[in-house]
C-alpha cells in the first residue's frame, strides 16, 4: 500500500480494497462491528492495520472496515467461509452455531475480572479453544479482549426482581438467553447494529454490554441508567479461514502471526484502562451508572449463577472448576 493511499484510507477516504492495495500485493479484509475510538477492539484492529501495512508492505495490505460496515456479525463467519473476507473478530457469544465449548464465557459471574479471563484464555484448555471450529473451517489466531458487562435498561435496575417482565437484547447465544430467563426477563437476539434503534424506539427494554460498547453506541443515551453489575464477559475470537490461512506463504503467515501475537499482547493489557475511560466519558456526558453494594450484588448473583447448571454438560465441570480455581 502507497503511502498516500495509506493516509486516505485512514481518514476513510478509500471505500474498496482494490483502491488501497498494491498490484501483487495479498489483500487481507478485517471486518468488525465496534467504533474504533476508545474501543478495545477498534483500537486493536487499528493497530494491526498499520503495522501490517508498514511492516509487509509490498507483500500484504490491510483494510479494516469497522462499525458493521461491511458485514454484521450475524454474516460475517458465512462471508469468511465464502473467502470474502480474511479476518473478523467477532465475541465469543457468536460462535454459537460452530462450537458449545466459548459458552463458559457467557455463563454469569464465571470469572471474577478480565486478568481470570486472560489466564483461563492462556490455559493449555484455552489455547486449545482456538483450534475447536478448524473442522467447520475457522482457526482462531488470538484472544481479544474487551471487558465485563453491564445491565441496562428504561427504568433503574437495582434488584434482579426491576428487570422481571422486560425485554433485553441479547448477543445469539443460548447461555445469554437463559441468563435473562433466570431473571424472569424476556431475552431478544438482535445484531449489535441495530440495538441503538431498538432501544430508542422501545422495541426492547435494555441490554447488556461492555463500558465501551455503551458508550461507543451511545447505549446510555436511550436508557435510564446502567447497573454496574460486572456480571459477564464480552471477549473476541480473532478468527480466520482455515484454507486461505494455510494457502499462505509460510514467510507469509509467520510475519503475520507474530504481529497478531504481538498486538495482541500490547492491546489485551489495556483493555480494562480503556473500559474505564468509557465509563467516565459515559458519566460526562450525563449517563447515569449505578453502583451495587455487596449485598445487591449478591441477590444478582444468587437469581443467574443457577444458570451454571443448565450447561455444565456443554462446557465441561472440569473447565468450570479451572475457571474458578483461577479466580482464587
Ligand atoms: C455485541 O453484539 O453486543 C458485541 O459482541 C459487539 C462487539 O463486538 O463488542
Amino acid at each position: 500500500m502507497t503511502a498516500v493511499a495509506a493516509a486516505a484510507l485512514m481518514s476513510g477516504a478509500a471505500t474498496t480494497a482494490q483502491a488501497a492495495c498494491d498490484e501483487g500485493e495479498l489483500v487481507i479484509k478485517f471486518s468488525h462491528v465496534t467504533n474504533t475510538d476508545r474501543h478495545p477492539k477498534g483500537i486493536a484492529a487499528t493497530l494491526l492495520m498499520e503495522r501490517v501495512n508498514a511492516e509487509m508492505d509490498g507483500k500484504a495490505c490491510m483494510e479494516v472496515f469497522p462499525n458493521s460496515t461491511l458485514y454484521n456479525d450475524d454474516q460475517v463467519l458465512e462471508a469468511m467461509l465464502q473467502g470474502d473476507v480474511q479476518l473478523a473478530a467477532p465475541s465469543l457469544s457468536k460462535f454459537e452455531q460452530f462450537t458449545k465449548q466459548f459458552r463458559i464465557f457467557d455463563l454469569p459471574f464465571m470469572f471474577k475480572n478480565i486478568d481470570a479471563v486472560d489466564a483461563f484464555q492462556n490455559s493449555d484448555t484455552g489455547q486449545a479453544m482456538k483450534e475447536s471450529m478448524v473442522r467447520r473451517g475457522l482457526l482462531g489466531l488470538a484472544f481479544w479482549h474487551n471487558g465485563v458487562t453491564q445491565i441496562s435498561a428504561n427504568k433503574p435496575l437495582m434488584s434482579p426482581a426491576d428487570a422481571k417482565g422486560l425485554k433485553f437484547r441479547v448477543q445469539p447465544s443460548d447461555v445469554l438467553k437463559a441468563n435473562m430467563e433466570a431473571l424472569g426477563a424476556s431475552p431478544q437476539p438482535m445484531a449489535f447494529s441495530e440495538v441503538y434503534g431498538a432501544l430508542q424506539t422501545g422495541v426492547v427494554d435494555g441490554q447488556e454490554n461492555t463500558w465501551s460498547n455503551i458508550y461507543g453506541q451511545k447505549f446510555f443515551e436511550v436508557q435510564d441508567g446502567i447497573t454496574e453489575t460486572n456480571h459477564g464477559v464480552i471477549d473476541y475470537l480473532v478468527v480466520t479461514n482455515v484454507d486461505w490461512w494455510e494457502g499462505l506463504d509460510a514467510d507469509v503467515r509467520d510475519q503475520l502471526s507474530t504481529i497478531i501475537a504481538e498486538v495482541t499482547e500490547a492491546r489485551n493489557s489495556e483493555s480494562f484502562k480503556v473500559n474505564q475511560e468509557a465509563k467516565e466519558a459515559i458519566i460526562a456526558a450525563g449517563g447515569v451508572v449505578r453502583e451495587l453494594n455487596a449485598e445487591q450484588r449478591q441477590a444478582w448473583v444468587d437469581a443467574m449463577k443457577p444458570v451454571w447448571e443448565q450447561f455444565v454438560q456443554d462446557v465441561g465441570q472440569d473447565n468450570i472448576d479451572a475457571a474458578q480455581a483461577i479466580n482464587e
